[in-house]
């Protein structure tokens, strides 16, 4: 099955899948999309050889031309991967429960508009959290309240910075984003 990644941060869980995909039978990433133009995830998509369809908001938001993009990829999954922007509805109606995305708390805690990235590690830092850990859902036209699908989690001591905290975040989505794609793929064949 032909996955198309979304992502405009770093990169690194990118990264991940794409390592993850290329020895795996089940799927494959055929195309980046991308929202920001200095993004890590652009070098590391051309050191995997995976094509990159930068786009702006007009054409995100004010027409539906990425899904003629999508399809001529023959994209059947997407994973959103550190990408910020509000998921239109028809990419949702395009592909149900087909988008997923990862999320560095424990949702429902921790999650809506403006909660990404360090915002999330501070807040958990403030709350003065015993644990955090990454959560992945389906994607609906609101932010982080599709169904959970996966969840685990890591112990937080009291002196952990919220670097601390988005370290170890981000090492266990490493670990189980590109797997749970993986079984959602299986499970969608
Ligand atoms: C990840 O920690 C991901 O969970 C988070 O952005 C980071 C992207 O890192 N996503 C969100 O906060 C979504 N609300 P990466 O670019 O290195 O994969």
């Amino acid at each position: 099955m032909n996955i198309a990644i979304f992502a405009s941060g770093s990169g690194s869980n990118a990264r991940k899948i794409m390592e993850y995909f290329q020895s795996s039978g089940v799927g494959r990433v055929v195309l980046v999309v991308c929202n920001r133009k200095n993004a890590g995830v652009i070098g590391i998509a051309a050191e995997f050889g995976v094509p990159v369809q930068m786009i702006d908001r007009n054409l995100f938001y004010e027409s539906e031309r990425l899904l003629d993009v999508l399809e001529s990829y023959r994209t059947d999954f997407i994973a959103l991967a550190g990408f910020l922007w509000l998921i239109p509805g028809y990419l949702i109606k395009a592909y149900p429960d087909r988008i997923v995305n990862i999320h560095p708390a424990l949702l429902p805690k921790y999650g809506g508009h403006g909660m990404y990235g360090h915002h999330v590690h501070e807040a958990v830092k403030a709350a003065g959290e015993q644990e955090s850990g990454p959560t992945i859902h389906f994607v609906n036209e609101h932010y982080d309240e599709g169904d959970i699908i996966f969840q685990t989690s890591c112990r937080l001591s009291p002196e952990d910075t919220p670097e601390d905290i988005a370290r170890k975040v981000l090492s266990l989505e490493h670990e189980h984003y590109p797997r749970v794609i993986e079984q959602l793929l299986l499970s969608q064949r």
